[in-house]
């Protein structure tokens, strides 16, 4: 029986995993800082002919993982600028498998560049399971399938959620932090924060304004496809005339170390919370173009984000207690293909007569 932990797991997205995770016949372990709201974590799980959950109170998950070498590590402590460099290599160092939630641009690529560490440890290592990274990037690889590279490709993710934990609001300081960025000519490029307005086209006919943000969708996209220009938005961030002006002003003063460290305190001391975009349905979508003019779209639709998040998160943990990976450092679609979203709850449609956008 494989013993997988959840890191983060009194927050939002930790319950919700946890909940998911019951029925594989696998170990829980619920891992925080705080014993009373991990006990209450744990009370909440129900565990239907399933060992109960087990809790681990610690403020140094690193440290207990090198000792105690768990399976898998599930790590939904945002930003994670912070914890998954550490997290990982920890995991890397017990040969250990490890997931995350990230969706900012820098951990993202840090954890895949931990690449040629996991394969020598045995480790498998899975960055952005959640709505982000993975809704884009199925898209994306099921759009290039058995194509050349394309020369363009654009991916904007449109989540609904019923509420966000403060995680997600200290997360995306550290993303405004880090400015606007695209890929041009396959390099990586600084852009303005809240540039790149795109009314994206859903099936129904409706359009939804998206700005680009500096998310880990950007490398996965990239990846996934190859193509030289990629750019990544999102519905995630206002996008009236007067927040995209004060954008640039606002990541600017973030980039100041000790402002950023201030309000990621702040916001982690009362809780706050960012406002949150509800509704019935979740929407990815890509955007490719052939050399030649040639371009086809497709979108991802789901329920509400976190439900989502939670069940692509637990199926990767478990299949990576199960044996299923291989060592290395991947995004979900990158080790398990577009059929994990499908899994997941994602309907996939394509459009073979896309505009340019
Ligand atoms: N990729 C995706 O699609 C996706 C989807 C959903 C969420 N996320 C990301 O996942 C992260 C978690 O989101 P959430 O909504 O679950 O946030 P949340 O409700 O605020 O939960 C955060 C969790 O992290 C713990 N934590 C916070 N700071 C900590 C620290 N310094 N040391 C140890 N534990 C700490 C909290 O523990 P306490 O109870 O002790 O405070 C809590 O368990 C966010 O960064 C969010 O952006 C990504």
């Amino acid at each position: 029986m494989g013993e997988i932990w959840i890191i983060g797991a009194t927050g939002r997205a930790g319950r919700s995993i946890s909940a998911e995770s019951t029925t594989g016949g696998h170990q829980i372990v619920l891992v925080g800082r705080n014993a009373e709201r991990l006990a209450a974590a744990a009370a909440a799980v129900e565990t239907p002919g399933g060992p109960p959950p087990r809790t681990l109170v610690t403020d140094d998950p690193a440290g207990r993982i090198t000792a105690d070498k768990p399976d898998v590590v599930v790590n939904t402590v945002g930003p994670f600028g912070a914890t998954t460099v550490p997290t990982a290599r920890a995991c890397v160092e017990a040969g250990s498998h490890y997931v995350d939630l990230a969706n900012e641009f820098e951990p993202v690529r840090s954890l895949l560049e931990l690449d040629s560490a996991a394969r020598a440890a045995g480790s498998t290592l899975v960055t952005g399971a959640g709505f982000g990274v993975l809704a884009n990037e199925s898209l994306v690889y099921e759009l290039c399938a058995g194509r050349p590279a394309p020369t363009r490709v654009r991916v904007a993710a449109m989540p609904v959620v019923d509420g966000l934990g403060p995680a997600v609001l200290a997360s995306v300081v550290d993303a405004a932090a880090t400015g606007g960025l695209i890929y041009r000519g396959g390099r990586l490029e600084r852009t303005r924060l809240g540039a790149h307005l795109q009314h994206v086209p859903l099936p129904d006919g409706t359009t939804r304004p998206t700005v680009a943000v500096p998310t880990g969708e950007l490398e996965a996209a990239l990846r996934a496809s190859g193509a030289g220009d990629v750019i990544a938005t999102s519905s995630e961030v206002p996008t009236g005339r007067a927040t995209r002006a004060v954008l640039p002003v606002v990541g600017a003063i973030l980039r100041v170390d000790a402002v950023r460290r201030s309000v990621i305190r702040l916001i982690d001391r009362w809780k706050l919370t960012p406002p949150s975009a509800q509704g019935d349905t979740s929407w990815a979508y890509a955007y490719a173009q052939w050399e030649g003019g040639e371009s086809r779209q497709a979108w991802l639709r789901t329920g509400e984000g976190y439900a989502f998040t939670s069940r692509v998160a637990a199926r990767v943990a478990a299949r990576l207690a199960d044996g299923d990976g291989r060592p290395g450092a991947f995004t979900p679609g990158a080790l398990f293909g577009a059929d994990l979203a499908r899994s997941a709850g994602g309907t996939i449609t394509f459009d073979s007569t896309a505009k340019d956008l």
